[in-house]
């Protein structure tokens, strides 16, 4: 028995009043963050030096009393360990070396190298477990490899994941080679994060609303039981969240066949409806609108209690259904807090 709340809802206990933390908790909306990723540098240099990481990571702890700590580094990590170029322009988001080709796949490192670039990860993460209050839980977390492969082929963030759908359209071979090293190297990140503390890990799939329905299967789906099943060999109690963010209905068959412990939900999903059709498979985690921290007050008081409701028949983890925003307000979590905590 934990009094680790995220831990006991992930083991599928209903708990009077859902254990809370939120995507992206430490970021820009907060100014210790933004003080501490001045003094890094670049973002980049903030996710590969262990004390700042770790720092960031525990701000929202400390300031809101989450039940859960994310670790802080960033999904695009894992292609930079394969030998993609990285690079994030201040306002531009990321870029990175392309991969549209036989060619350019032949360029990247193979798994092996991968911890000599991740190990100041696992070096935060073992910071973390020392440092964070017993009743916090610590989640690592990686990119799923759908969601990874689109920022890998396309070089930067797209609106339409165009140029991965092309690539696997018109050179199926060369996109399963690199989903499935992807995937390799996803599996062995997640374990080495594992082995240095993290209690959960999560699997973000942000785009897998924007693949074409018969392609779910082996793009979202099997990376994701491969990945888990690797995991399984080594920490078979290692509890895992999956977000398969924008799946519609494919959200139930991935709850279904995937061996995952909790499922984020985004905001298109109504909670009534993840009470009949989800909640009996897994543990719920979400889904409040992230535009509610920007704008507060009622509304915001409204929604968390018709979410919370919703949802207080199952196992739940309350959360937004997607990352907090740079323009949210940190007075807007207290109000959050205290309408979930009562
Ligand atoms: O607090 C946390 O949630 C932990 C840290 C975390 C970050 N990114 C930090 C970050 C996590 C879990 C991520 C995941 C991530 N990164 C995803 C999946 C989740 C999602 O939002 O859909 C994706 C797609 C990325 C890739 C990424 N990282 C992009 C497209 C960008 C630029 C957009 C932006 O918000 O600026 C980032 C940068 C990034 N990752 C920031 C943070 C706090 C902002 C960087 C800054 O400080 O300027």
């Amino acid at each position: 028995m934990t009094d680790k709340t995220i831990l006991r809802a992930l083991a599928g206990e209903t708990l009077p009043t859902p254990p809370v933390w939120l995507m992206r908790q430490a970021g820009r909306y907060l100014p210790e963050y933004r003080a501490t990723r001045e003094k890094a540098g670049g973002f980049l240099d903030l996710c590969y030096t262990p004390e700042l990481a770790a720092e960031v990571t525990l701000q929202p702890i400390r300031r809101y009393g989450f039940d859960a700590a994310i670790l802080f580094a960033d999904i695009l990590l894992v292609p930079q360990a394969l030998g993609a170029d990285l690079a994030f322009e201040a306002g531009e988001g990321p870029r990175l070396s392309t991969v549209q080709s036989a060619e350019d796949f032949a360029r990247l490192r193979g798994v092996d190298g991968i911890h000599d670039t991740l190990s100041p990860i696992y070096e935060t993460v073992r910071i973390l477990s020392k440092e964070l209050p017993r009743e916090t839980t610590l989640i690592g977390f990686a990119g799923a490899p759908w969601t990874v492969a689109t920022y890998m082929i396309a070089g930067r963030g797209t609106p339409d994941q165009g140029p991965a759908r092309r690539l696997a359209y018109g050179d199926w071979e060369t996109f399963l080679r690199l989903l499935d090293l992807i995937t390799e190297a996803t599996a062995e990140y997640l374990i080495a994060q594992i082995d240095a503390g993290a209690e959960v890990v999560k699997l973000f799939d942000s785009w897998a609303g924007a693949l074409p329905g018969p392609m779910f299967e082996r793009v979202v789906i099997q990376p994701a039981q491969r990945i888990i099943a690797a995991i399984r060999a080594r920490h078979p109690d290692t509890p895992v969240i999956g977000f398969p963010r924008g799946a519609g209905v494919g959200y139930k068959s991935y709850a279904q066949a995937v061996d995952i412990q909790g499922l984020a939900i985004d905001t298109s999903v109504q909670p009534q409806i993840a009470a009949q059709e989800l909640q009996p498979l897994t543990c719920v985690q979400g889904n409040l609108d992230p535009m509610l921290m920007v704008l507060g007050g009622d509304p915001l008081r409204r929604e968390a209690r018709r979410i919370k409701e919703a949802l207080s028949g199952g196992p739940h983890i309350f959360n937004l259904g997607h990352g907090i925003t740079p323009d949210a307000d940190p007075a807007h979590v207290d109000q959050l807090l205290e309408a979930v905590r009562g």
